[in-house]
């Protein structure tokens, strides 16, 4: 190889470099959010305090209705850090066993009759929506009376999830832009006409640690994978810098 050949072979090594390092980072749900035209959440699978609070908001708020079947209470424990026993006491509310799946007690024959629809499994609800489109439902619920469960969505229109979050957000009225000429009456503006127990930053606080334990659900091994990812780009270093030196080596007696 002419040092010229092997200036092209190292150009071409460190754009392969690149390439696998941009694609090592762009996550799966990054990936999904793609197009969306929601507000952006920033949330981190890394950050465990959230991971945590998010996994306690699902079990208060969601379990009843949602399962999420493809993750197990053990492999919860693992991933926010917790015991066993911590687990079962403050997370398991269906009496499920440690290795069982995350599955909601409710029947489906009850749901059905209940919201019309068996609520959602939402293992990858943010692998398919995206964070941005989970946080923006939960944020958009707004009263009408002309639905059964007496709540409406801007982001999911006619949505028949009652919303459960209620007295955390509090009420939220819609303003409607009046029908005109043969279109229907279309919502404006959302706006909050009775305060929760939270605050409105409190409560996106709230959304975003939700958002973010989903995320989790949606891709467990995102927690472990970006580990591997480093240690790959790291071996991949070590290695060019190896072949340099090898290079140099046995070119000295040529030259
Ligand atoms: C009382 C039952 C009930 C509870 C509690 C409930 N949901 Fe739902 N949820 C539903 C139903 C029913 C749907 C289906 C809505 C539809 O398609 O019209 C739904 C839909 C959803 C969707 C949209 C799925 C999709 O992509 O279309 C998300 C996201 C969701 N729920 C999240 C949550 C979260 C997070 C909680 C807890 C804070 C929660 N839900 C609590 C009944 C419930």
């Amino acid at each position: 190889m002419t040092d010229k050949t092997f200036r092209a072979f190292m150009r071409t090594l460190s754009a392969l470099l690149l390439t696998l390092a941009v694609a090592l980072a762009a996550s799966p749900s990054a990936l999904a959010e793609e197009g969306a035209s929601y507000p952006h959440v920033n949330i981190n699978v890394h950050d465990r305090g959230a991971l945590q609070r998010g996994a306690r908001l699902f079990m208060n708020y969601c379990v009843g209705c949602h399962s999420l079947q493809y993750v197990r209470y053990n492999q919860l424990a693992g991933a926010l850090g917790l015991t066993e026993k911590q687990v079962l006491d403050n997370l398991d509310f269906t009496g499920a066993k440690f290795r069982e799946p995350i599955v909601s007690a409710m029947p489906e024959a009850d749901a059905t009759k209940w919201f019309g629809k068996v609520p959602p499994d939402l293992s990858l609800e943010v692998g398919n929506r995206g964070a941005d489109w989970v946080a923006a439902y939960l944020k958009s619920f707004y009263l009408d009376p002309k639905t059964a469960s007496g709540w409406n969505n801007t982001v999911l229109v006619n949505s028949a999830m009652p919303f459960p979050l209620w007295q955390l957000q509090g009420e939220q009225v819609a303003v409607m832009n009046p029908p005109e000429g043969g279109n229907a009456a279309t919502v404006t503006e959302l706006k909050l006409a009775h305060p929760g127990s939270l605050t409105p930053a409190q409560y996106d606080q709230a959304v975003s640690d939700l958002t973010t334990f989903l995320a989790y659900v949606s891709s467990p091994d995102e927690l472990t994978r970006s580990h591997i990812g480093m240690w790959v780009i790291l071996y991949l270093v070590l290695f060019t810098l190896f072949a340099l030196v090898l290079k140099k080596e046995y070119w000295k007696d040529v030259h």
